[in-house]
């Protein structure tokens, strides 16, 4: 069968041919690395269908016309096919490990007043962030005062504006924040309307911001600990085993990364890392 298959036409608004599939494939291809193969007909046409409507355009080809002269529209394009899933503590062996085996050596450092940088690459709607500060916090609400006065800092990165919007906002559907542990949703959440929005003292040490990971990154100090977890299955091997040794650069030496349960570490880059636990790896210094 043809890698990229078209759709069927019937009941169909728009017609969606095997090269409208190919052109769109290559284009978010180039921009974020996101593979997407014949197995993702359906989820581009449901997905950009909206977008043509947007736009008040009536085929494919006209829409890769607009998407190839106007950049806002062509990161609309991308921000509409990347797949956002995530959840409150999700991988929590992650955060058990950074509790247990991190933070203890952390604070004491942040007590002397030293420096500690967490990035979480590709943290999607902010679940992944906020649920390390709740880690680091329990349900204490005080320590988030002591923390703030500490040189403690947490980025938080996507390539989509739009997860990026929801995750500054910290509002959440309560069907959302019910993954949370109990104590920790009634010591950090508050109710507004149906939504359950989490306290300020939470989102403090937090700067979330747009980032391509595949393009230029401009911090120039390096992190303690990285999150970068679900987002490496979307990629093929080059893309994967070039990012990895990018992030093995930004972090200290013993630095941590916490990759997503799917993922492995390529063997071009295994040489930087060691495994420490589950997807769990330390940069070799
Ligand atoms: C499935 S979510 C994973 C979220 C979180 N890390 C987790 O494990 O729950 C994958 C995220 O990767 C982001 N992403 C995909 N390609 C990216 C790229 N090239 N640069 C930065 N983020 C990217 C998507 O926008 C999406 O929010």
């Amino acid at each position: 069968m043809n890698a990229f298959a078209a759709l069927p036409e019937r009941e169909m608004e728009f017609a969606f041919s095997a090269a409208d599939h190919r052109a769109i494939a290559d284009l978010i291809y180039a921009e974020s690395g996101i593979l997407l193969p014949d197995t993702k007909a359906k989820l581009i046409y449901g997905r950009l269908a909206r977008r043509l409507r947007a736009c008040g355009l009536s085929t494919f080809p006209d829409y890769l016309a607009l998407v190839a002269s106007d950049a806002g529209e062509r990161a609309r394009a991308v921000d509409a096919l990347t797949t956002n899933h995530t959840a409150f503590f999700r991988e929590n062996h992650h955060f058990e490990h950074f509790r247990e085996s991190l933070w203890p050596g952390f604070a004491e450092r942040l007590a002397s007043g030293g420096r500690v940088r967490v990035w979480s690459a590709a943290c999607s709607s902010g679940e992944e962030p906020y649920s390390l500060m709740m880690t680091i916090l329990g349900t204490d609400t005080r320590a988030a005062d002591k923390l703030a006065r500490q040189d403690f800092r947490v980025l938080a990165t996507d390539l989509s504006p739009s997860v990026i919007a929801t995750a500054r906002a910290g509002r959440y559907p309560l069907d959302t924040t019910r993954a949370m542990p109990a104590a920790m949703r009634s010591a950090w959440c508050r109710r507004v309307g149906e939504m359950d929005e989490l306290s300020p003292a939470l989102r403090e040490p937090i700067a979330f911001r747009e980032l391509n990971l595949l393009r230029k990154w401009p911090m120039r100090r390096p992190f303690d600990v990285i999150f970068c977890r679900n987002v490496m299955i979307y990629f093929d091997e080059p893309t994967k085993a070039q990012l990895l040794a990018r992030f093995a650069d930004q972090l200290v030496d013993g630095g941590i990364l916490y990759i997503g349960h799917a993922e492995r570490i390529p063997p071009e880059v295994a040489a930087r890392f060691h495994c420490i636990g589950r997807t769990a790896f330390q940069k070799v210094s």
